[in-house]
């Protein structure tokens, strides 16, 4: 079991990635607390720059060092140290030079799409999110960072590769929305085994090796659960928002709560709470039959403190022979407006 101290002696000479003074020396580490139940230890580390490939390596060591040390789970939160502290340390020379996490994309705005199962619609809500962004004239990407259980591509009926153009690789562009996922690097569809720290680089690399040029959002489809491997991804991006996806079932609503409850410990803000397959509309008499039940968006919304974006009824996207996406919903399909309008209050809430 950790104690504050042992966490401390791990992360000590750790050094900031800037100002290449070691944590100790800088007081980057401000607060630590160990649920020992779960064996969770989770820290606030404050470095010179936030949100920059560094502070996503430095992640992964401290969560790896803290993981050799004996946490079972990590959760981290960055921040910026205080303006005198950096001065004090920081070289001139380097302050000049920037580098974010995204290349050229500092104001990128990450969307993380969550739930707390398997199998609610998580990706075909990341995929139709991106889209009607898209829609709306904004620059948009999407990390498949499911690298178990990757699903964009074939959702968005994607079938090119990504190439490589010198160190980067170049993402693979449909409907306008830049895609990225482990689906690309994979032979034949087989499935992988990844190990947690194998995760962290992978996904490092999404944002480090791909030119992802100047995007207005980037969105994430995390794997399903609340498992380590969406904690990690969580805590990698500090400055996410997060939305939850849930069935209308009580239940599937209370279950969803808890990766709620993840978002709120990384200190994500949740913009709001879709509801999919909400309801069933027949065709013929226009009678909604609410085959998964009833109430759980609301619920789960009222339990994290949010809202509800929007509920989407169970529909397939309108056949089309010219344009392959199985589960794209066109601009003037229902759920096609329907995803409209929660993008435009995506828009103007972030
Ligand atoms: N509103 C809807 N109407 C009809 N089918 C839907 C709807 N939403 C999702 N589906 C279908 O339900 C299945 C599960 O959806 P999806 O893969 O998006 O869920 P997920 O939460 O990403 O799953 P996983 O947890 O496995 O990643 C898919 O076959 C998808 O096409
Ligand atoms: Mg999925």
């Amino acid at each position: 079991m950790l104690t504050q101290e042992k966490v401390l002696e791990i992360l000590h000479p750790i050094e900031d990635p800037f100002l290449h003074k070691t944590l100790e020396e800088t007081g980057g580490i401000e607060d630590i607390s160990i649920k020992e139940e779960k064996n969770h230890v989770s820290v606030k580390v404050l470095i010179a720059k936030t949100n920059t490939a560094e502070q996503m390596e430095l992640q992964q060591t401290i969560v790896n060092a803290l993981k050799s040390g004996g946490a079972a789970t990590v959760g981290l939160r960055f921040d910026q140290l205080p303006e005198d502290v950096i001065n004090k340390f920081q070289p001139e020379a380097e302050s000049q030079q920037e580098e974010s996490l995204l290349d050229g994309g500092s104001n990128t705005k990450f969307l993380t799409i969550a739930s707390g199962k398997g199998g609610v619609g998580k990706s075909t809500v990341t995929v139709n999110l991106a889209v009607a962004l898209t829609r709306l004239g904004k620059k948009v990407g999407i990390i498949d960072a499911d690298i178990y259980g990757f699903s964009v591509p074939d959702m968005m009926g994607v079938e090119e590769r990504p190439v490589v153009r010198g160190e980067k690789i170049i993402p693979v562009e449909r409907f306008g929305v830049k895609v990225v996922s482990m689906g690309f690097f994979v032979e034949d569809n087989s499935p992988i085994i990844w190990r947690g720290p194998m995760l962290g680089k992978m996904l490092t690399s999404f944002f480090k090796e791909v030119e992802w040029g100047d995007l207005d959002y980037l969105l994430l489809d995390l794997p399903p659960g609340t498992g380590d491997v969406a904690l990690d991804v969580h805590s990698m991006l500090p400055s996410s928002k997060e939305i939850i996806v849930t069935t209308p079932h009580p239940t599937a609503a209370f279950v969803a709560a808890r990766a709620g409850q993840m978002a709120l410990k990384t200190e994500h803000e949740i913009l709001g709470v879709i509801e999919n397959m909400a309801y069933f509309e027949s065709k013929e008499t226009g009678n909604k039959e609410f085959v998964f039940g009833r109430g759980g968006g609301t619920k789960l919304a009222e339990t994290l403190q949010t809202g509800v974006l929007g509920h989407i009824p169970l529909q397939q996207p309108y056949e089309d022979e010219d344009v392959f996406a199985p589960s794209v919903y066109q601009s003037d399909h229902p759920i096609g407006l329907s995803y409209r309008n929660i993008a435009a209050k995506i828009i103007d809430k972030y």
